[in-house]
């Protein structure tokens, strides 16, 4: 769920009105399971340090700029759902 979720926001990492509705729902039921703000910091590295990992010798600083570009926008559009009440629709 959490990989089809992440390439759902990846395929529309430009769209504005499709990231703010998603992810804030999908941030809002992550407020509801507990997870706080310093957590998105520790899943962001943890997820980085992975692909980094599986990728291995084609691994490079692009990759790693372009993977904390994209983790910073949806794990800050998730986070502008915190407030809101949690709906049980699924992302993708
Ligand atoms: C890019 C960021 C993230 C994405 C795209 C993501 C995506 C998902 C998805 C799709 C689910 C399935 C249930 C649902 O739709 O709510 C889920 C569940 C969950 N996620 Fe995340 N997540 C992210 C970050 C995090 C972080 C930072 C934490 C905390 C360390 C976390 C903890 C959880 C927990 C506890 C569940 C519930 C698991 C269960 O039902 O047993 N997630 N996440």
């Amino acid at each position: 769920m959490f990989e089809r979720a992440l390439m759902a926001a990846l395929d529309h990492i430009e769209d504005d009105a499709w990231l703010s509705e998603k992810l804030a729902r999908l941030g809002a039921q992550h407020a509801a399971y507990g997870v706080t703000p310093e957590m998105y910091e520790w899943f962001g590295e943890a997820l980085v340090a992975a692909l980094s990992e599986v990728s291995a010798a084609d691994w490079t600083e692009a990759h790693r700029d372009a993977w904390t570009r994209a983790y910073r926008v949806i794990a800050a559009r998730m986070r502008a759902g915190e407030r809101a009440p949690a709906r049980v629709a699924p992302v993708a």
